[in-house]
């Protein structure tokens, strides 16, 4: 049994290599209003963890730089995206890799002020559910452990909350994406899951808040994205008693 972080595939590095600027400084703007800059020194270490093309990381550099910081960027992702060759490579280093590694990069001794994890908690899946919920765990503890001593870990994922049993939704998504027969992966993808054949896990509200206590954080900030129709729908199809929503966390170490 394999249980290291399953490689995305090509529907889906196709589909995360589109994700552009404009998207990146609608995310910037979100955080803006709710990093609390004022609590570090004037210079500053980010990581961004599945930066995909870098387009957020370059906006966060621009905007802390624009505030008088002094800035060092590091992007992970296991795919060397084409714009890196052109755009950012002389702003941000690059690090082909995987999160389950990320404390043996860099001379394994790296801390972080910042460390983003934007829609990227949910891609890490293992051959089995449990698998993967504990692969996610593991690489919280890690990322935690990266931070400086008031650093913050900021989380963008999705809550799929269940109706009767809350992490339903969280398994049967996982169950449906993970399957690797050819008419149910076909299905799946028209069902709109770029992930299919891969698998996916969402978890709902409560597994992340027990999830980041477990992992020896605090929640700061919990910031809560608009509810659009498409997520209503979401959520009849999910049984969830709450709609399917996007959240960003932003977590401290406990100890700190
Ligand atoms: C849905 S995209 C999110 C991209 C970007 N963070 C954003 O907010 O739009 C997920 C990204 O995570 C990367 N990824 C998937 N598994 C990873 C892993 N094990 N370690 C690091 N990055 C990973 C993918 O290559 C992809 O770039």
């Amino acid at each position: 049994m394999n249980n290291q972080i399953l490689k995305i595939n090509k529907n889906q590095r196709d589909a995360y290599e589109c994700v552009d600027l404009n998207n990146s400084n609608l995310l910037l703007k979100r955080y803006m209003h709710l990093l609390p800059l004022s609590t570090f020194n004037h210079k500053i270490t980010i990581l961004d963890v599945g930066g995909a093309s870098g387009y957020f990381t370059k906006a966060v550099c621009d905007y802390l730089r624009n505030n008088n910081f002094e800035v060092t960027a590091y992007v992970l992702d296991t795919m060397r995206y084409s714009n890196w060759d052109n755009n950012f490579d002389d702003d941000i280093v690059f690090c082909e890799g995987s999160v389950e590694h990320v404390d043996t990069y860099w001379g394994g001794g790296k801390k972080f002020d910042l460390i983003f994890c934007n829609k990227v908690f949910h891609h890490f899946v293992t051959e089995t559910y449990q698998g993967t919920i504990n692969m996610i765990e593991a690489c919280m503890n890690k990322l935690q452990r990266q931070l400086r001593k008031k650093g913050m870990l900021c989380i963008l994922d999705y809550f799929y909350n269940g109706l009767i049993i809350d992490s339903f939704p969280s398994w049967m998504i996982y169950q449906c994406t993970s399957q690797r027969n050819l008419v149910l992966m076909k299905l799946f993808k028209k069902m709109g899951a770029k992930s299919a054949g891969n698998g996916v896990c969402f978890q709902s509200e409560k597994m992340w808040c027990e999830l980041i206590r477990r992992c020896q954080m605090e929640v700061k900030v919990m910031d809560k994205g608009p509810v659009f129709p498409m997520k209503v729908i979401k959520q009849i199809f999910f049984l969830s008693h709450k709609p399917i929503e996007d959240c960003i966390f932003i977590c401290e170490k406990k100890d700190f």
